[in-house]
This record gives structure tokens, sequence and C-alpha cells, in this order.
């Protein structure tokens, strides 16, 4: 049994990303390139930006994982790339690149649905059997979901509104943080994780989120609204100019982390209990958390004590795996292949979705 290896490519998002990975999840190569610091700027992604700069790197990148993991496009058995969901010119990019790297090779080409690939990226690091459950929240989603099969997904609930990343990008600029060294080309969630650190969580009001809603969709726009008022509020009683710092911005960042994990813990314990009424994961009971908000530290921490409680095993992918990346795509690719998936189907006959 010769193991085998798949070159994945991302570029549903703001991320160029490749990898190579082998069957038994080994990553062999890899190599990504952030627009983070370019949409920083622009005061978020702007997706002819993102497309272009995709354009301008995913050859590059592509080139890289293959140099990092010492193989040619000939030595791997498929492609697979992300096709959907996402935004359609930047997921154009990286599926023309990969119909053009097929063309030249013979290669297969496998089709990936990125929020897919996000929930199975658990199964490359740990053993997982299905069916678990899949909490993903990231910049572009907020979703809970029954993982059954490699592409068998139940939807229990996902965001109304705003993803969470979202809010914490907002945020972050509304305080002003990429203005620090300190925070310069890390993404919004990650400046607020770190300000957070030296906060007070409860330096202001509860929000309460969606608190009388029986079921497990999200929203964050209210977060997000309430976050922008306390903000200006303090910039007023403070008499500052609006481009200035706030003294309080490590607490308004606390507290907005606090609400917002409160609001994703409520939903959480929500879908336990689905799970427990409908016998869904048996006793081996599996929660697996993966997306760019999802490698923030207090989130996981406290979502491990929930874990505790309900008697579920908490798997975090770690956070190079959890924001997005070639490596994930490469892996979902695999475990279609491995599964003896069909792709004989003509690479220039697939196309890209949006949603
Ligand atoms: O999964 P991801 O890389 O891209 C997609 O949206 O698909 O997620 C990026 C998002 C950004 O909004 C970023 O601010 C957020 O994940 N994020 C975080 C943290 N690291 C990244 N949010 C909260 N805490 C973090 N440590
Ligand atoms: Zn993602």
């Amino acid at each position: 049994n010769r193991k085998r290896t798949v070159l994945g490519i991302e570029t549903s998002c703001d991320d160029t990303g490749a990898a190579i990975v082998d069957s038994e999840g080994h990553i062999l190569g890899e190599a990504l390139h952030s627009q983070t610091s370019t949409h920083n700027l622009t005061g978020g992604i702007v997706p002819n930006v993102a497309k272009e700069l995709h354009a301008k790197n995913v050859e590059m990148v592509v080139e890289q994982a293959l140099d990092d993991a010492q193989m040619r496009l000939q030595d791997v058995d498929a492609l697979a790339v992300t096709v959907k969901p996402g935004l359609i010119m930047s997921l154009r990019v990286g599926l023309r690149h990969a119909q053009k790297l097929c063309q030249s090779s013979g290669l297969p080409l496998i089709p990936i649905h990125h929020m897919e690939a996000h929930a199975l990226t658990a199964r490359m690091i740990d053993k997982i059997e299905f069916p678990f459950l899949v909490l993903l929240a990231s910049g572009g989603h907020c979703l809970l979901a029954v993982a059954k099969g490699i592409d068998d997904f139940e939807l229990l609930g996902s965001s109304l509104d705003t993803a969470p990343g979202e809010a914490f990008d907002k945020t972050a600029r509304e305080l002003n943080l990429f203005q620090l060294p300190r925070f310069e080309g890390l993404s919004g969630g990650v400046a607020v994780e770190r300000l957070a650190r030296e906060g007070n969580p409860h330096a202001y009001p509860r929000i309460h989120v969606m608190t009388s809603v029986a079921n497990c969709n999200f929203s964050f726009t209210g977060l997000k609204i309430s976050a922008r008022r306390q903000i200006l509020r303090e910039y007023q009683r403070q008499g500052l100019a609006t481009h200035e710092l706030l003294p309080q911005a490590a607490d308004i960042c606390a507290w907005f982390q606090f609400n917002l994990l409160y609001h994703i813990a409520r939903r959480l314990q929500r879908a336990f209990i689905f799970a427990e009424m409908h016998e869904i994961c048996g006793d081996k009971k599996t929660l697996v958390v993966s997306g760019g908000v999802a490698s923030n530290s207090y989130i996981r921490g406290k979502l491990s004590g929930l874990c505790e409680t309900y008697g579920y095993r908490l798997v975090c992918p770690p956070a190079k795996l959890c924001t997005d990346n070639g490596i994930m795509i490469a892996w979902n690719g695999m475990e279609k292949l491995l599964n003896g998936r069909d792709f004989s189907q003509d690479p220039d006959g697939v196309d890209v979705q949006a949603r």
C-alpha cells in the first residue's frame, strides 16, 4: 500500500495557501501568503484587492510548497482546490490555477468545500470517529454541525448575520489597535485577545444575545454594535479624538471577548443537549472547534471547561491549522481520495460557488 500525496490550494478569502500532505496525515510541504496587513490598512477585505493579491501570489505559493516538500507536481496523486464557499473572484483564481496545473500534469482535480475542510482538519492530527460535533468560528462564518461522514454534515445552526471574526476585526479597528507596533500585521482577533489579558471582562454591563431563541443559531451584529457604542461613549467621556488610543481599550477588549464567548457557550450548550436527546454521539462524545476564532486561547480554555461538564472530549487543531491554509484543503482531498470518491470528471468542467 504505497503512500499517497495530495496538493491542496486555498484562495477562498484573504489567504493564499498551498500544501502537500500524505495519506498518514504528515505535512510534507506548506506555504502561505497572508493578506491581513493589506486589509488592515483598507479597513476590511476589498474583494478586488484580495483577488489581485491571490493572482500575484498563487503560483509562487504552490511552488514554495512543492519546494518545501522537495517534490515535483508530477509526484503527487491529485490536486485539491477550494471551490466554495467564499469570494467568487478569489475562489476563481485558485481554481483557474489548479485547472492549469491539471492540464499540464494530467492529475485529477478534487473540488473542496472550505467549511467541510475546516471541520475535518482535526482528523489529520487526531483519531476522531464519526459522528462528532463541530463548531466552526471564523472571519466569514459561525456554525454548529454534526459531522457524520467525510461529505455528510447536519447543520444545527449558523450565524444569522455577522461572523465572530468580523466582529473581532471591527472592534480592533475601532480601537485603533493596529496603530500599536505590537499589533502590526496581526489579525483583529489576535490583537483583541492579547490586549484583553490586561482588561476586566466585567467592566461594562452584560450584552444579552438571542437569550430567548431556542435554537443553535448565532448572532454577532448586536455584539459588534454594542462594542462600537461603548467605544464611542468612552471617546466622548475621555474627550479624545477617535483616531487616538483609549486608556480603556483593554477593558473593552476583555468585555467584548467575554460576551462573545458567553453567546457561543450558550449555543454550544444547546447543541450538547440536542445531541444527547437524539443520541447523536453515543458514548464517544467529541467536539471539534476550529476556524480562526477557535485559535483564541481564552475561548478555547473556557470551552474546554464546558466540555468537561458535559462529558465531551474537546479537540482543537493547533492555531496554524485553525486559520485558513492549504493543509486543510490537501487533507480533505486526501480523505476523499482514500474513500474512493470519483474524480474522473474533466477539471475544466468544475466551477466555483459563493455560498
Ligand atoms: O478561519 P480564518 O483564517 O478565515 C476565515 O474567515 O475563513 O479566520 C480569520 C478570522 C479573522 O476574523 C480573525 O480576526 C479571527 O479569525 N481570529 C481570531 C483569532 N485569531 C484569528 N479571533 C479571535 N481570537 C483569535 N486569537
Ligand atoms: Zn476559513
